[in-house]
């Protein structure tokens, strides 16, 4: 089972325009709604894998429980903590070219109680779960350290902690020792203070990050793949992707391919890199299924490229 932790999590209405004007009262030709949160993508992505998964997050007003109702409806078990704030609702539109204009909304912000509870729900729900995947920035309302505590606090359940988060939440949970971290590459320089401009950069920030407490690293470099460095040493892998819809979400899925194939070395390498290559190729933030993934598509290198020049060098 895999349990997620989405602490601000979102309802995502997405609206199709024939053009973005300013100023003008524009007419939607399609519009849907859609679970959003990156916790939240990491569960829809684990159950359309088949595998069991628990999404915690606080949820409030009735956008919260519009969210917890299409979780639901996608097979995910939900373990919502109630706020008294209303959750967030962010709007994105979508011209026909694909160009994507987005509004994201702050979220509620949440009292020391919430905070407590939200913590102790994730504490109470860990039995049995081989991973807590713990996706995303933190609400108003929840200290730095906040991540770190879970961390800590999940270690003495027994549990296997995966963190995707960036900024001063991640550099405080290193030293709690999480087990996995996902950073992407712009993630990755900022952790460490400087620029990445080639694989060998992302090499050796990711040793840094291992030295600061994270287990592994598996760092996500956009189009130029994956970086896998653990106790083992470093690896490589990458996939050929023809047309890139959208890369929204794509280190969503990849942290769901990662932990659905164990969360532990190579074969859970290819496999988050299978899962990055076909969410680009899906609209939105949508995740793949199963039968989406091309594995014969994934090289794994015996050896890490790295002199190979980053395509968007981060920092
Ligand atoms: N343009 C691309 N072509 C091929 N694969 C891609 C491309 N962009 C992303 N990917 C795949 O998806 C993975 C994750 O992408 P990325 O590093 O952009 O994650 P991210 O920035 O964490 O994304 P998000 O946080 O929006 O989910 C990449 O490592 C790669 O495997
Ligand atoms: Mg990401």
């Amino acid at each position: 089972m895999i349990l997620t932790v989405t602490p601000n999590p979102s309802l995502d209405r997405t609206y199709e325009i024939p053009t973005l004007e300013r100023g003008a009262v524009l007419r939607a030709t399609a519009d849907r709604i859609d679970p959003g949160g990156k916790g939240v993508n990491v569960s829809r992505a684990v159950a359309a894998a088949g595998h069991r998964t628990l999404a915690v997050l606080p949820l409030g007003g009735p956008a919260g429980a519009a969210l917890g109702d299409l979780l639901a409806a996608e097979g995910i078990e939900v373990a919502g903590v109630p706020v008294a704030g209303q959750t967030r609702s962010n709007i994105s539109a979508v011209e026909p070219d694909g160009t994507l204009t987005k509004i994201n909304a702050a979220g509620p912000e949440l009292s020391a109680d919430e905070s407590r509870a939200l913590l102790e729900t994730v504490r109470t729900r860990s039995a049995g779960a081989d991973w807590i995947a713990c996706c995303g920035s933190l609400p108003r309302g929840l200290a730095p350290s906040w991540y770190a505590e879970l961390v800590a606090q999940v270690h003495q359940a027994g549990a296997r902690i995966a963190l995707d988060t960036s900024g001063p939440s991640l550099t405080a949970a290193l030293a709690a020792r999480p087990d996995v971290v996902k950073p992407n590459a712009e993630e990755l320089a900022q952790a460490v203070g400087r620029p990445l401009r080639t694989v060998g950069d992302a090499v050796e920030a990711a040793r840094d990050l291992r030295k600061l407490g994270a287990g592994a690293v598996l760092a996500s470099l956009g189009a130029d793949g994956q970086l896998l460095v653990d106790a083992d040493g470093e690896r490589f892998a990458s996939a050929r992707v023809a047309t890139v819809r959208s890369n929204v979400g794509a280190g969503d899925a990849s942290l769901a391919g990662f932990l659905a194939a164990g969360g532990v070395g190579v074969r859970a390498l290819a496999s988050a890199v299978a899962y990055g290559a076909a969410a680009v190729q899906l609209p939105g933030s949508a995740m793949p299924a199963p039968m989406d993934l091309d594995p014969s598509a994934v090289l794994v290198g015996d050896t890490v490229p790295v002199g190979l020049e980053l395509r968007e060098p981060a920092g």
